[in-house]
């Protein structure tokens, strides 16, 4: 009798222990510390992602990292990851150029479940580097917007220069499918920022006129902007079951093996990083 279970991850994805090479098919600039790498699968294979999830990026000899999937699966034939050069294997990715390869494991884990939010007005909100999961849903609602209600997108960065993928910010604002609002911390001395208000994201979210009753909100960003966008949304009359997180862990293994990413009784790599507030707000440390 087999008594192996298999995991979420093992029913859920083909390659999750060992890294398939991929290619780099382009490479660009976000920002002085980000970049953006268009990757394809080998023989035209799909990655077969959903938005939200994230992959394992390896490098022989410099380890591995997770790191969020940037693009939509309704984007055919590649996937994009967004990624700081913040240590050890994404120095080195950001070293590498088009038509070299890196590993790849995954996807993993849970996701924003585009058929539980069909037919709701949704509100995106992206601190910092929590746009590079969010435009995976973002680019989704673009592609397929006849299945959701109203969709709004809510962004903020620390200064003008620190926003992420600018040209896309520039290009929903001005799309007829999503109303946009956009803040930055603070403005540096000498810059300037017009394309939306000077103060904490937590500033965008009192003019908001919400349909309370079929709306979901979605957070993706730093630790400490979550309990303080949770705040006003709750003040909107939102409730836990209408606010989706997506949550950030020191990870190593990916697959529920090693527990590095263990929030009390969960695994966010594999029963998250995507959860329903009311899921985890009652775990310690979680929010
Ligand atoms: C689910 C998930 C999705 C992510 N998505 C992205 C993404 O889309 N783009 C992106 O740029 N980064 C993302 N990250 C963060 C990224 O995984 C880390 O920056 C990366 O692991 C650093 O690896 P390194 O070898 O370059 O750095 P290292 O040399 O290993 O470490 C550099 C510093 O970063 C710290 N660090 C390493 N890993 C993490 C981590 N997981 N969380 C917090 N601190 C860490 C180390 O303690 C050290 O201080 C994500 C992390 C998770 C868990
Ligand atoms: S990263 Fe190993 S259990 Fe989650």
């Amino acid at each position: 009798m087999n008594v192996m279970t298999k995991t979420k991850a093992e029913e859920g994805a083909s390659h999750i222990y060992e890294p398939i090479p991929c290619e780099i098919v382009s490479k660009r600039d976000l920002t002085p510390l980000e970049k953006l790498f268009r990757i394809e699968m080998p023989d035209g294979r799909e990655l077969g992602q959903r938005p939200g999830q994230f992959v394992q990026v390896s490098i022989l000899g410099y380890g591995e990292a997770p790191i969020s999937i940037s693009s939509s699966p309704t984007k055919r034939g590649y996937f994009e990851l967004g990624v700081r050069n913040a240590g050890t294997l994404t120095g080195e990715l950001h070293k590498l150029n088009v038509g070299d390869k890196i590993g790849i494991r995954g996807p993993f884990g849970t996701y924003f479940d585009v058929e539980k939010l069909a037919g709701k007005d949704l509100v995106l909100i992206a601190g910092g580097c929590g746009l590079a999961p969010m435009r995976s849903l973002i680019q989704y609602c673009q592609d397929r917007p006849s299945e959701f209600g109203k969709l709004t997108i809510l962004y903020g960065a620390k200064t003008p220069e620190d926003r992420l993928y600018k040209e896309d910010l520039i290009e929903w604002n001005e799309s007829s499918v999503f109303a946009c609002s956009y803040a930055v911390d603070g403005v540096p001395a000498g810059g300037c920022f017009n394309e939306g208000q000077v103060g904490l994201i937590t500033v965008l979210i009192p003019p908001l006129e919400l349909d309370v009753k079929n709306t979901v909100a979605v957070i993706v960003g730093p630790p400490i902007m979550y309990r303080f966008v949770i705040a006003e949304l709750k003040k909107k009359g939102l409730a836990e079951d209408q606010i989706v997180v997506s949550l950030e862990r020191y990870m190593k293994c990916g697959v529920g093996k090693c527990g590095h990413c263990a929030i009390e009784h969960l695994y966010c790599c594999l029963d998250g990083p995507v959860f329903w507030l009311n899921q985890v707000s009652s775990l310690k440390g979680a929010i």
